[in-house]
């Protein structure tokens, strides 16, 4: 299987790099010299190619620069999605997208389910769902997951970030006020693979058994976490510890911290879904953040 990866450079497009190794021919592109917001630069990538599916791991990932670059937001999550959706459609080319959490209020008590209605209270949510709606009106042969609260070992990531700081300052406060499900880059990239070998076993094209299965799908880790108690188990598991100045984190409050884009203050999602359709396995938050180091 050939399999054009675009976003080469990203924190899940990395971990995709290595865990599709074994499942085909992975050809990774990435901006400048790929953009996915340039249309005639889609089909001539498409056709010089000719994979057999398109995973796009790209988008504008800066929640707070989104509010004032509204534009910029919207065509890579948005309109460029929905052109590589056609082109995929024209060419009988299957699609794997992502998209966020972000795309709901954060309003309910309990984990958001795929029929739940998508609100979203920023930009760039507002955007990725955009994304999810112009693949859907272009093709009928696409997955769409929707992760959460990524982080790798690279990265522009919060576990990266708290790291920093547990280096430079005695006291951290984090808020105990957002609530999500902290998922790790390779535990997406694995259930991406884990699902694309199921398609192995059906007998039928690519594009049809992805065809049978199109949707948006929900795929975190387990369990949910505050920010606090994300970056407590980050000081715990922290394989050196010694080396950080950090002595307490504090509890804070969202208002605190006042930011250009809302956050959903409740979005962990329900992957029964994918479980159901896929039989793939949803680890927790904690076991995939131990499994970091
Ligand atoms: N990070 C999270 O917490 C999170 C949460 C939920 C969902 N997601 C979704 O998960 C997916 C992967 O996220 P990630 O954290 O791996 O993102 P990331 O690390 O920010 O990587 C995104 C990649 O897309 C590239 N890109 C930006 N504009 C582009 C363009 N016009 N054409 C082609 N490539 C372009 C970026 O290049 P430059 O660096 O040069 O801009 C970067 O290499 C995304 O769909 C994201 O929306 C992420």
């Amino acid at each position: 299987m050939k399999i054009l990866l675009i976003g080469e450079k990203g924190q899940l497009a990395w971990e995709l790099i290595r865990t599709l190794m074994p499942i085909g021919e992975v050809i990774p592109v990435d901006y400048p010299a790929f953009d996915i917001t340039d249309k005639s630069q889609i089909e001539d990538t498409v056709s010089a190619i000719q994979p057999d599916l398109v995973i796009n791991a790209s988008a504008y990932t800066d929640v707070d620069r989104a509010e004032t670059e509204r534009e910029k937001a919207l065509a890579v999550n948005a309109e460029g999605p929905g052109w590589l959706a056609q082109i995929c459609h024209k060419c009988g080319i299957s699609l794997i997208h992502y998209s966020t959490d972000f795309v709901f209020d954060g309003t309910k008590q309990t984990p958001y389910t795929e029929s739940d209605a998508p609100n979203p209270i920023n930009f760039y949510g507002l955007s990725k769902l955009k994304g999810e709606q112009a693949i859907q009106n272009e093709t009928d042969s696409a997955l769409i997951f929707r992760l959460a609260w990524l982080y790798s070992a690279r990265g522009n990531n919060f576990v990266n970030k708290f790291l920093e700081w547990a280096k430079k300052y005695e006291t951290i406060k984090v808020v105990d006020d957002q609530v999500g499900n902290p998922t790790w880059a390779r535990f997406v990239a694995e259930a991406t693979a884990a699902i694309l070998a199921q398609s192995f076993c059906g007998g039928s094209p690519l594009t049809d058994w992805v065809r049978q299965r199109a949707g948006v799908y929900h795929l975190t880790s387990g369990g949910e976490a505050s920010r606090y108690d994300w970056a407590c188990k980050i000081l715990e598991y922290a394989p050196d510890r010694e080396q950080l100045r950090v002595k307490e984190v504090l509890r804070a409050k969202n208002k605190d911290f006042p930011t250009s884009a809302a956050r959903p203050a409740y979005s962990p999602l329900d992957c029964g879904k994918i479980v159901k359709v896929s039989q793939i396995t949803i680890s927790n938050w904690e076991s995939q953040l131990f499994s970091l180091y």
